[in-house]
């Protein structure tokens, strides 16, 4: 199967919150990772921040691979040239900041020293590669590899092929995310917002209509996923849903799809917009518990619970494997 080498270097171009979470995800599949930025300071800054975090996930046993935390730091360096950066890379994961115009330009200034064995992949959510790469020669070799935040603990990566992408570049990167431990879907062509994000925006868009149809609180919607949706989701999809709460998919369809059609039949259509009216009134009861100033402090929260329910879930596929 087309794979990037084990023993390959892979470049990170922009060393920010995602750059830096695909450093540590690669060096703790054993890669050897450099990385770039724009600012100098900015490289520096990654590489103490990305020691300092390997080095606080294996103290909170949450550590990927099999090297240890200063093994895996050893495995990333800093570099501010973006020739010396690419020079040997089999893999490059593109991490500025969502632009068009940004990822023009710095997939123009990549162009030159793209080879005929790298795969160069953006970061991008919801920029779809053809349309910042049609006037490179190298487009064949780039493709969107989407990661949800925090990646470390949210395994999946969205790869979305451009209308010129080969079909060994987009083999090859599936490939390599599953060595290195995320879990990939690969789209057959490019659609807005992916696969995620449209789930994503129609879940958000019937919250968004409840809350304003007075049906439900703010909090209540929240715990219809939290302690609803959101635990059988963890473990089966909507489709595996449908084929276990009936004797298989096609007699949960005849036994339910009319019942869902009639509901459906209520649904307004989206909402013009995610309004700020809307938006402040929900404001007024969301910060009685997470007031704005505790965001922060609310995030990591949430990312202790995804690394603990990552762990959960490795320890539960070892015992079935
Ligand atoms: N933050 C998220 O939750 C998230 C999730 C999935 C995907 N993404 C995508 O990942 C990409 C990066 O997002 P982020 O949150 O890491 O942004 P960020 O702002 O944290 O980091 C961007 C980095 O790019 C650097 N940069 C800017 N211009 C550059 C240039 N010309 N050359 C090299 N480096 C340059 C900046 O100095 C910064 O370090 C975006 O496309 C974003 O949409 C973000």
């Amino acid at each position: 199967m087309a794979t990037v080498q084990a023993d390959s270097k892979i470049t990170i171009v922009g060393s920010g919150l995602i750059g830096q979470f695909w450093a540590m995800i690669f060096a703790g599949g054993g890669f050897k990772v450099t990385i770039f930025d724009i600012y100098p300071e900015q490289i520096s800054k990654a590489l103490e921040n990305i020691k300092a975090t390997l080095s606080r996930y294996e103290s909170q046993g949450c550590l990927r691979g099999s090297l240890s935390a200063s093994e895996q730091a050893a495995l990333v360096t800093g570099c501010n040239e973006l020739k010396k950066c690419l020079d040997g890379a089999s893999y490059v994961q593109e991490c500025v900041p969502e632009s068009v115009d940004l990822k023009r330009k710095v997939f123009e200034q990549m162009d030159p020293f793209i080879t005929e064995d790298m795969v160069v992949a953006t970061s991008s959510s919801c920029i779809c590669v053809s349309q910042f790469v049609g006037n490179l020669s190298h487009k064949h070799r780039t493709l969107v590899a989407h990661p949800v935040n925090p990646p470390y603990f949210i395994p999946l990566v969205e790869i979305v092929p451009g209308p010129w992408t080969l079909p060994d570049v987009t083999a090859k990167c599936r490939a390599l995310m599953e060595l290195v431990g995320q879990s990939p879907v690969t789209l057959s062509r490019e659609v807005a917002g992916f696969a995620l994000n449209r789930i994503q925006y129609s879940i958000i868009n019937e919250c968004w209509n409840m809350y304003k149809d007075g049906l439900l609180s703010a909090e209540d919607i929240d715990k219809v996923m939290t302690d609803g949706l959101g635990p059988r989701y963890a473990f089966i999809g909507p489709l595996e849903t449908m084929h276990l709460n009936a004797d298989g998919i096609v007699d949960y369809c005849n036994r339910y799809a009319q019942g869902a059609y009639n509901v459906c039949t209520t649904f307004k259509p989206p909402p013009i917009m995610y309004d700020v009216p809307t938006a402040e009134k929900m404001l007024q009861e969301i910060k009685k518990a997470i007031p704005v100033d505790k965001v922060q402090e609310r995030r990591t929260w949430r990312d202790e619970r995804l690394a603990a329910l990552a762990a959960l879930k490795r320890n539960l596929k070892e015992k079935t494997d």
